[in-house]
């Protein structure tokens, strides 16, 4: 199994999680600011879960259907977040999905690791199209898609279900030839 590789932007070293990162996930995503603007992390934070979901990445990582990775500061060992790509091979298409700590907001960090995971995406996974949504209240997370280049290709509505009420989403996308 070849291993995945750490991408370095100036301030930030992304590389794989491993099972130390686990109460930390659980800790930073597990912040309801954070976890109830995703589609799926839950709210409470179970336990147990940051372990099992940690251990499923190499295989993901081998099969190309899932990249995760720990986004954290030059020394490896802050973590502040976590962006990755749920790919379908059969379209070279991927959903982009990203975190950040609360402490860490608004210094640019999820645009330079999103970015470095989109480039890894187009350059060595050879994906044609990268698209990513967010909730209609979301709009740090829209304006992140617009800085990595994407396009605002419509709204889907009711496209969404957390604790049984509908939610629309934003739709972006960019294509390896944009
Ligand atoms: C969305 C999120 C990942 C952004 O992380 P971040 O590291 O703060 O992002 P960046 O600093 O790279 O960019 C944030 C941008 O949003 C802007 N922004 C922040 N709050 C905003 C708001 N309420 N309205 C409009 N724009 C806002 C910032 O000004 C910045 O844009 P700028 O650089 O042009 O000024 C972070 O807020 C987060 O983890 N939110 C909870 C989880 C989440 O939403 N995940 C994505 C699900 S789609």
């Amino acid at each position: 199994m070849d291993e995945q590789p750490a991408l370095k932007t100036e301030r930030l070293l992304l590389r794989p999680f491993v099972a130390s990162d686990a109460l930390a996930v659980q800790t930073l995503a597990g912040d309801r600011r954070v976890a109830l603007m995703t589609g799926d992390i839950p709210f409470p934070y179970p336990d147990g879960l940051a372990e099992r979901w940690i251990s499923g990445h190499p295989e993901a990582w081998a099969q190309r259907t899932t990249i995760t990775y720990a986004v954290c500061l030059r020394d490896g060992d802050t973590l502040v977040g976590c962006v990755g790509l749920r790919c379908v091979e059969r379209h070279l298409r991927a959903s982009l999905g990203y975190w950040i700590a609360v402490e860490h907001w608004g210094q640019g960090y999820c645009t330079e690791a999103a970015s470095a995971v989109v480039k890894l995406g187009f350059d060595q996974l050879g994906l044609r199209r990268i698209e990513a949504t967010h909730l209609p209240g979301n709009s740090a997370s829209g304006a992140v898609m617009r800085k990595l280049g994407m396009t605002h290709e419509g709204v889907m509505r009711s496209y969404f279900i957390r604790d049984s009420e509908s939610h629309d989403l934003h739709l972006y996308a960019m294509l390896s030839t944009d």
